[in-house]
C-alpha cells in the first residue's frame, strides 16, 4: 500500500511539468478535485486544431522555423490520432486535455515540443477551444432543429383541413385547423433557430492570442489565427477575451427554449395519446411496455424530453450563478463552464433527433379530433360574430350569446339543436342561417386575416414557411 502512493507521488514529481515555482508536489487529492480531464477530453480536436492554427503564428512570428513546425504539426495530429484510438492514455495528473496532450508533444518533440505554448496561455486556449466547440454544436442542433421544422411542415401541409377545437384554459376554445397547431410549434422553433444561430454570432470570435490576460508579447498574427480556425472576428480586448463566457451562456439559453418548447409539446401529446383525447397514436418503436400491467403502451420518450427540461433549464441557471460574482479576469470557477453546455447540448440533441422521427409517424387520428367539435360550443364566439354581422355591437352580442348557451345548458340541448323559436325568443334578429355557423370549415376560414386558421391562409403561411427552411438550409451550410 505504502509503496503506491510513494510511487504515485513520484510520478506526480516527475510528469507535472508547469511545477517550477513550488518546493512541494501538488497532493493526490488536489490533482483529482482540480482535473478537468473528464469533461474536457471532449475539446480534444479543437485543441489540436487551435495548436496547429497557433503553431501557424508563431512560425511566422519567428518563434519556429519551418522544420520545427512541419514536425510539430505531424505530432499533433498523430497525437489526434492517438487519442481517437485510445492509444494515448489520457491522465488526471496533468489536469486536463490540453496539458495532456502538450505532455506528449513534449514527448515526441523533445525540444521543438517545448516552444509550442510561446505566446499563448491556457487561459486564452481553453477560451478558444470551447468556441470551436460551442460553434460546432450549434450548427449540429441547428441542423436537427431544422429537419424538425421541415417534418412539422410536411405534418402541416397534409393536414390543413383538418379541422379540430382549439383550447384556451384547456377547455375547448374555438375550432382551428390541425396544422394551425402544428404550425405554431413551427414558429417556436423557428424563432429557437434564429437564438442558436444568434448564439453562433457571439461565439464566432477568436480569442486565442489574449494570452493569460494582458495579450501576447510576441508578433503574433492573430487575423491568420483567426482564417485559420474559420472565425468571423478577432476579440478587442483580451482581458474580456479570456473571461468571456456570454457565447456559452446565450447557446444555453438557446437550448433551454429549445427544451421549453419541446417539453410543452410532448406535453400536449401526452395528452393527446390518452384514452380520454384519442387524438394520436403513437408508433410502438417510440413508446414502452410496463413491467406489470401488460396492456400498456407509454409514451416514455415524451415524457423523457419533458423531464430533462429541467436539468437544462438548471444548466442555464448554474452559469450564472457561476459567472456572476467573478472579477476580472480568468478564474478557475469557469472551469465549470463545460459541464452544464455539453450536457445540455447532447441532451437537445439526442431530443430533437428523436422528437422529430415522433413528429414524422405519428398518426393524427383525423375523426376523433373532429369529433371533438360535436360539442358545438365551440361555434359561440361564431355566433357573436353573426349577430355582429346583422348590426348588434359586439358586447350586446356576447351577452346575447352567453344567454343562449346558458339556456341551452338549462334545456339540456346542443347550440345546434335549439330552434329558431328558442333562438328568437333570446334575441328576435335571429335568423334560419343562424345554422349555418355549425360548420368546421364555415368557422375556421372565417379567420382570414394574416396568421389566423383560414385553410387559405394557411397554406400560404406554409409556402413561405418552405421557403424559410430552404433559405436557413443554405445559411447553415455557410457558416464555417
Ligand atoms: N482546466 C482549466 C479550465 O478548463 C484550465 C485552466 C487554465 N488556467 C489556469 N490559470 N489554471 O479552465
Amino acid at each position: 500500500m505504502k509503496k503506491r502512493t510513494e510511487n504515485k507521488t513520484a510520478a506526480l514529481k516527475h510528469n507535472n511539468f508547469v511545477r517550477g515555482r513550488f518546493k512541494d508536489d501538488i497532493s493526490e487529492i488536489t490533482a483529482n478535485f482540480t482535473a478537468s480531464l473528464d469533461i474536457d477530453k471532449k475539446l480534444a480536436d479543437f485543441d489540436i486544431d487551435g495548436s496547429i492554427a497557433h503553431l501557424c503564428a508563431i512560425e511566422k512570428a519567428g518563434i519556429v522555423n519551418e522544420k520545427e513546425k512541419k514536425d510539430i504539426e505531424k505530432a499533433l495530429l498523430r497525437i489526434k490520432e492517438e487519442i481517437k484510438s485510445g492509444e494515448l492514455i489520457l491522465n488526471k495528473k496533468y489536469e486536463d486535455i490540453h496539458m495532456n496532450i502538450e505532455k506528449r508533444l513534449i514527448e515526441l518533440l523533445p525540444s521543438s515540443g517545448p516552444k509550442l505554448h510561446t505566446g499563448r496561455s491556457r487561459n486564452d486556449q481553453v477560451s478558444v477551444d470551447f468556441r470551436l466547440y460551442v460553434k460546432n454544436e450549434i450548427k449540429k442542433i441547428a441542423g436537427v432543429l431544422l429537419s424538425l421544422r421541415a417534418e412539422l411542415v410536411s405534418a402541416a401541409v397534409l393536414n390543413v383541413e383538418t379541422v379540430m377545437p382549439g383550447y384556451t384554459h384547456f377547455q375547448h376554445a374555438q375550432p382551428v385547423s390541425l396544422a394551425h397547431h402544428l404550425s405554431a410549434y413551427y414558429e417556436m422553433f423557428t424563432r429557437d433557430f434564429k437564438k442558436l444561430t444568434s448564439a453562433y454570432e457571439t461565439t464566432d470570435v477568436l480569442t486565442l492570442g489574449s494570452g493569460a490576460l494582458a495579450g501576447v508579447d510576441f508578433d503574433i498574427d492573430r487575423s491568420l489565427e483567426a482564417e485559420i480556425l474559420g472565425f468571423g472576428k478577432v476579440s478587442r480586448n483580451s482581458m474580456d477575451g479570456v473571461s468571456d463566457r456570454d457565447f456559452a451562456i446565450e447557446f444555453n439559453f438557446a437550448l433551454s427554449m429549445i427544451a421549453l418548447h419541446l417539453s410543452r409539446f410532448c406535453e400536449e401529446l401526452i395528452i393527446w395519446n390518452s384514452f380520454e383525447f384519442g387524438f394520436i397514436k403513437l408508433k410502438d418503436e417510440f413508446t414502452t411496455g410496463s413491467s406489470i400491467m401488460p396492456q400498456k403502451k407509454n409514451p416514455d420518450v415524451l415524457e423523457l424530453i419533458r423531464g430533462k427540461t429541467g436539468g437544462i433549464i438548471s444548466n442555464l441557471i448554474s452559469l450564472f450563478i457561476m459567472m456572476k460574482s467573478l472579477p476580472l479576469a480568468y478564474n478557475r470557477d469557469m472551469q465549470e463552464d463545460k459541464k452544464p453546455v455539453m450536457e445540455s447540448a447532447s441532451t437537445v440533441y439526442d431530443s430533437l433527433s428523436i422528437f422529430k422521427e415522433i413528429i414524422k409517424t405519428v398518426e393524427f387520428n383525423k375523426d376523433v379530433m373532429s369529433r371533438g367539435l360535436k360539442n358545438d360550443t365551440v361555434y359561440a364566439t361564431d355566433m357573436a360574430t353573426y349577430f355582429v354581422k346583422k348590426g348588434l355591437p359586439f358586447r350586446k352580442s356576447h351577452e346575447a350569446v352567453g344567454r343562449i348557451v346558458n339556456y341551452a345548458e338549462i334545456k339540456g340541448k346542443k347550440l345546434s339543436e335549439l330552434s329558431l323559436k328558442e333562438y328568437k325568443n333570446i334575441i328576435d334578429i335571429a335568423d334560419k342561417d343562424i345554422f349555418n355557423i355549425f360548420n368546421p370549415e364555415t368557422s375556421v376560414n372565417s379567420k382570414k386575416t394574416i396568421g389566423g386558421t383560414a385553410f387559405k391562409q394557411i397554406k400560404k403561411t406554409l409556402k413561405d414557411y418552405e421557403k424559410e427552411i430552404r433559405n436557413d438550409k443554405q445559411f447553415l451550410s455557410s457558416l464555417k
